[in-house]
């Protein structure tokens, strides 16, 4: 060890220093972490999706004490036990529920500003793909935690989305051995059952949240080195900026420090954001919750309709109107697609879409069609809807499939 005051009093300063580096470690993650100062409201997105889970965490912790994962009494543990009997146990499904569908309303706005700013070149590709890792973490989770109160639609699609692993096997492995034994050992069994709640459950209270906090650190260490871009994509000197700001040219530099300059204007953002998340917990929860997912679940009635929450819409909407194997192809590309944008986009020009000629054009035509894609997996897929959600979805595959060509005749800003 190179300096190590053996005078120094416990757990004093200097003495933390020594043996954690504390203020070296507050350097680097916060008071000389720099930040770009030309960046909106949008930079704050990030921040948000993080109080969120810390919400989804906590609330979720609450919900277990009470929840039984157990197909003869999980719903009642749900609809009875925690909405009357705890105090303030309504309060908590409320948020958990609420939460649960606002941060991918969050996750979608986060991703949108990286495409349109670029955000996911030039040394940020890790920020990227570890942002795709955690909207793929973030789709399992709502997906397990919907199975279960073990009401109709838990029960349904639950059915509904392991049976694409059958497909995948039947169509795509030629068959191999028995084609249903995917899909059952995904299930524990022939049906959704006993077996299935109960790894449903380990992973949603346990394996997923875990796997998601680490994923969380990846994306904020692959953060620490490219810094975040700012909204001219304009290539800032860290380093100059830092010291200018250091040696009191504050108005000169063009960085300010996290903490505290940028974290209060995250707060004062997240504050909005809150007010309006709270807003919805107490007055508007219903539209996070599926009434159908009010009846108990029963594997001998099928609903009329069987569509996913508002935030799969899209993707769901893209297997649909194709023949079976087709749509699966379909809805494989759909999900590997943002992942490799990186790649995809050619230009080297970091920089709002509206500056980047037919990227900007693509990019609203592909904000578009998702919006559209989500409508249209809402409605029954009857005349003119199918007609929409087909295009759409061609749409969609065309538009990632011409993004390597338009993007590689662009000018270099
Ligand atoms: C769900 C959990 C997530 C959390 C907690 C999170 C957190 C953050 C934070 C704190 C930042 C820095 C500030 C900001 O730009 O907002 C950031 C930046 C970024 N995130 Fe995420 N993020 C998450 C998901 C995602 C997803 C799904 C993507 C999309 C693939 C993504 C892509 C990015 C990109 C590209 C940046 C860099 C922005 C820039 O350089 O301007 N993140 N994230």
């Amino acid at each position: 060890m190179a300096h190590f005051d053996e005078k120094a009093k416990p757990f004093s300063n200097q003495w933390m220093n020594d043996r954690l580096a504390v203020d070296t470690v507050k350097k680097v993650l916060s008071t000389e972490y720099w930040i770009p100062k030309n960046i909106n409201f949008l930079w704050a997105m990030g921040m948000i999706l993080a109080a969120t889970f810390g919400l989804l965490i906590v609330s979720g912790i609450f919900l277990v004490m009470y929840y039984q994962p157990d197909t003869k009494t999980a719903f009642d543990s749900v609809n009875y036990t925690i909405m009357t009997e705890v105090g303030y146990g309504w309060l908590w499904r409320h948020i958990h529920g609420v939460a649960a569908s606002v941060v991918f309303l969050i996750i979608y706005i986060h991703m949108f500003t990286g495409i349109y700013y670029g955000s996911y070149k030039k040394g940020r590709e890790m920020i990227w793909l570890t942002g795709m890792l955690l909207f793929v973490l973030f789709s399992a989770e709502a997906f397990s935690g919907y199975m279960l109160p073990w009401g109709q639609m838990s029960y349904w699609a639950g059915m509904v989305i392991t049976n694409l692993f059958g497909g995948f096997t039947k169509d795509f492995l030629g068959g191999i051995g028995n084609i249903q034994a995917l899909v059952e050992w995904i299930r524990g069994d022939y049906v959704p059952g006993q077996a299935f709640l109960s790894r449903f459950f380990m992973l949603h209270v346990f394996l997923l949240p875990l796997v998601i906090m680490g994923v969380i650190v990846l994306h904020f260490a692959a953060l620490r080195i490219p810094h975040v871009n700012n909204q001219d994509g304009e290539e800032v000197d860290f380093e100059k900026s830092a010291r200018l700001y250091k040696e009191g040219n504050k108005k000169e530099s063009e960085v300010i420090p996290f903490n505290p300059v940028f974290l209060s204007k995250d707060i004062f953002v997240m504050g909005i954001y809150f007010v309006l998340f709270f807003y919805l917990v107490f007055y508007h929860f219903e539209f996070a919750m599926d009434p159908v997912n009010f009846d108990p679940a029963d594997g001998l009635k099928t609903p009329a309709h069987i569509y996913p929450e508002w935030y799969f819409l899209w993707s769901y909407e893209i297997l649909r109107p194709f023949p079976f194997n087709v749509g699966l192809v379909a809805f494989g590309f759909a999900q590997v697609a943002f992942f490799l944008l990186p790649f995809l986009d050619r230009s080297p020009n970091v920089a709002p879409a509206n500056r980047r000629g037919l990227f900007g054009i693509w990019f609203w035509l592909m904000l578009i069609d998702m919006i559209v894609l989500t409508i249209m997996g809402k409605l029954p897929p009857e005349g003119v809807w199918n007609v929409i959600g087909f295009v759409a979805a061609l749409t969609f595959i065309i538009l990632f499939i011409l993004l390597p060509f338009i993007t590689k005749t662009e000018k270099k800003a």
